[in-house]
């Protein structure tokens, strides 16, 4: 059937918003009325080649809809029931799914080339298979995915705009804070860049009673934004906020760092790592480009003040259990969804979308279909 959905033909390219095909589920597969998808980050380093995806292919990897169809032997979902889509699909069997680390599973080897588990194709344009992003392609109207990354949400009443960003960026953030830099009460934060993912780290830090969190962004709108998730401290520059956790701590650093800066430098990790104390954390989150080697240290200081650097992809969460939770975490009111959205778009306004977050005008906009 047809589709609209915003198109990359190649690296680099503007997003493309036409009329695609996409096919109908096969065995294990879903398609989706997408409802809303948010714009990550990601999506832009997709489209740049930051990070490089196969071409053509749906962008889009942080969404929520409806079920519209299922394939053969698809067990925990049938037509309407209400999806988040998780941008890695979580398979249940392979060695990191039987650990608990499932957002490691295997079955995500191919997320930035775009086909389904059998290797091909549901998108398709002027002849072509298009990927979707992150085995979806939620900028598109309907998409067809793995089961694997379908998490069905039990209650209907709970609005789908807001839950589309419980796909990335919320978990993304919120476990780097709660999972991946395990924040005790009491503890220091330093939280390097508060745009979609970085503000759920800051949600993440507040909800496990941090005594400071502090967030460093060049942005006046994003630091402003941030204290009303959580934020204690703001400060334009790594500088400023350096002499401050000094201050804070007597001298000792902080307990942890995490990086969610749009674009990860060299000077970004080398503060993150320079503001922790002995036998601290800097969690990295966010990204630069794929094969920049950007942490520059001393092993020696490593060693002698034994400090960890932990790599996070989704938060080190295991999505199908922390995305339910998460729901429950914003019905409590403890979790801040609506506050997150700055602004909402449809597909077509999708370019002027990524042109406000790299404007800095949104902490997350939001498609709306
Ligand atoms: N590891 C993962 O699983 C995962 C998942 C999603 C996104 N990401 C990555 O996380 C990063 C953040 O994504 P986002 O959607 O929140 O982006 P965003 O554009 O919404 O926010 C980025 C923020 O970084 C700030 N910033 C820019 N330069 C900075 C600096 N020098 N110091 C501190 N802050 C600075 C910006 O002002 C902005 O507020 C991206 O690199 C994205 O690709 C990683
Ligand atoms: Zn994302
Ligand atoms: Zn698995």
């Amino acid at each position: 059937m047809k589709t609209r959905a915003a198109l990359l033909l190649e690296t680099g390219a503007s997003l493309q918003v036409t009329e695609i095909d996409v096919d109908p589920p096969k065995a294990g597969e879903v398609m989706i009325r997408m409802v809303a998808s948010g714009l990550c980050h990601s999506d832009e380093h997709f489209r740049d080649g930051t990070f490089p995806v196969r071409t053509p292919c749906v962008t889009g990897h942080e969404g929520a809809g409806i079920v519209e169809m299922v394939g053969e032997g698809v067990q925990h979902l049938v037509p309407g029931d209400h999806v988040v889509l998780s941008f890695l699909p979580v398979c249940g069997h392979c060695r990191w799914c039987s650990r608990g680390q499932s957002n490691l599973c295997d079955r995500g080897a191919n997320i930035l080339d775009g086909q389904l588990l059998d290797g091909t194709y549901r998108f398709h344009h002027d002849g072509l298979d298009a990927g979707g992003v992150c085995m979806l392609g939620t900028f598109s109207e309907f998409a067809t995915v793995s089961q694997f990354s379908c998490v069905k949400i039990e209650d209907k009443s709970v609005p789908l705009g807001p839950l589309a960003l419980i796909g990335c960026g919320v978990p993304t953030g919120y476990g780097s804070a709660v999972h991946a830099t395990n924040i005790e009460p009491g503890d220091t934060v330093v939280i390097f860049g508060s745009g979609g993912v970085g503000m759920n780290a800051v949600q993440g830090a507040r909800i496990r009673n941090a005594l400071n969190v502090v967030v460093v962004d060049p942005s006046d709108f994003k630091r402003e934004s941030s204290k009303k998730f959580g934020a204690t401290h703001t400060f334009a520059s790594a500088e400023e906020a350096q002499q401050a956790v000094q201050d804070l701590t007597h001298g000792v650093g902080a307990d942890s760092a995490i990086v969610t800066a749009g674009v990860v430098t060299e000077e970004i990790l080398s503060n993150a790592i320079d503001s922790i104390r002995k036998a601290g954390t800097v969690v990295v989150t966010g990204v630069g480009p794929f094969d920049e080697k950007n942490i520059h240290t001393s092993g020696a200081v490593l060693a002698m003040y034994a400090k960890r650097i932990q790599g996070a992809v989704y938060g080190n969460c295991n999505p199908f259990e922390e995305i339910p939770r998460l729901i429950e975490l914003y019905k409590s009111g403890q979790l801040m969804l609506d506050e997150l959205i700055t602004q909402e778009y449809t597909l077509d306004e999708v370019e002027q979308g990524y042109k406000d977050m790299l404007d800095n005008k949104n902490i997350r906009g939001l498609i709306r279909f």
